[in-house]
């Protein structure tokens, strides 16, 4: 550990820092999709900040603070780098982002020995009893539905796209335009809606990520009208990975359906459970339909 207070800069973050943001997030066990932070970059301009050691040049430290819209923020990404910790870095850009997301209500995730700090310090008094759980592992792929009888699967482009954003903002409450385009354009994810077959109507979608923890798949969000269409959705997806290992899935527990599907068919392990606290109000969304969270660091559904 250095002896002294580092020589520490706190500055937004830049599009050529992500690679170390992705490296920073790996070493605290945090999974995230491999280009997500430059899509929600373009979305909200200052909604990530970095620690740099300007001795050495490079990234410690990275939080963020994400205007979902004039009312509602979200913080996640939390983190120093070890050798780094307990200097006051982590404050200094905590209240960079609490200064980005001022007079909104909050949302963080937190795991639970972390609850009381926020609740105590940060002021996220709100908590909700629903928890996200998180599961990781190699998937029992052979144990999906690969069809679904009134359905037809279409990749997302710009023909189904408005489709795409109505059907999310049933289910999420927000209009998503900006977070779905940008999304299906990252050259290493992929995006696949559902329509039924009789009305036409958008039955689910997901968009499929590729991470920063090495050959593992987020589908982040993956929203469907029944776990069924959610399951084919995941199976006709991740054809189009080549060589992935593992799959990661952020369940809501009170979607029983969702973390049946996680635990039990796909037989992924449950790694982490986290609380949902907010500094003003709850955040509701359609959870029945929410099979997975959009990114947690950025979105509480
Ligand atoms: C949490 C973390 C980012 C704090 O960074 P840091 O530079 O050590 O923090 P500081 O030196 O500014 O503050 C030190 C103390 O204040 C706490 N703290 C820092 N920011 C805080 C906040 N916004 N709200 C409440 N408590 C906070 C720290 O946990 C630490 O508490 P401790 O003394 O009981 O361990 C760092 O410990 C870390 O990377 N931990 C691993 C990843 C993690 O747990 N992230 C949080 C996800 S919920």
């Amino acid at each position: 550990m250095p002896s002294e207070i580092p020589n520490c800069i706190i500055r937004a973050m830049n599009l050529y820092d992500n690679d170390d943001i992705l490296a920073l997030c790996h070493d605290a066990f945090m999974y995230l999709g491999d280009q997500v932070n430059v899509t929600m970059m373009k979305i909200d301009h200052n909604c990530l900040h970095v620690a740099e050691d300007i001795d050495s040049g490079k990234v410690i430290g990275v939080c963020s603070g994400f205007n979902i819209n004039t009312k509602c923020a979200t913080f996640g990404e939390y983190s120093i780098a070890p050798r780094y910790r307990r200097f006051g870095i982590g404050n200094l850009l905590w209240s960079r982002c609490i200064a980005h997301c001022s007079n909104r209500n909050c949302g963080i995730l937190a795991s639970p020995k972390n609850v009381f700090k926020y609740r105590e310090k940060s002021g996220f008094c709100v908590i909700p009893s629903r928890k996200l759980v998180q599961y990781c592992g190699y998937p029992h792929l052979f144990m999906l539905n690969k069809y679904h009888e009134d359905c037809d699967f279409e990749w997302i482009n710009v023909y189904n796209l408005p489709d795409v954003i109505a059907y999310d903002e049933q289910v999420c409450g927000f209009n998503r335009t900006q977070f779905i385009q940008y999304s299906i354009g990252e050259s290493s994810s992929v995006g696949m809606m559902a329509r039924d077959i009789h009305s036409g109507k958008v039955m689910g979608y997901g968009i499929f990520r590729r991470s920063n923890q090495f050959s593992t798949i987020i589908p982040q969000p993956l929203y469907a009208t029944s776990v069924e269409i959610a399951e084919a959705l995941m199976y006709n997806a991740l054809q189009k990975f080549a060589g992935f290992d593992k799959v990661f899935m952020e369940c809501w527990d009170i979607n029983t359906e969702a973390t049946t599907l996680a635990s039990q068919k796909l037989g992924l392990e449950n790694i982490k459970t986290l609380n949902i606290m907010f500094t003003e109000y709850d955040i509701q969304a359609n959870f029945g339909n929410i099979i997975c969270n959009s990114p947690s660091q950025f979105y509480p559904f």
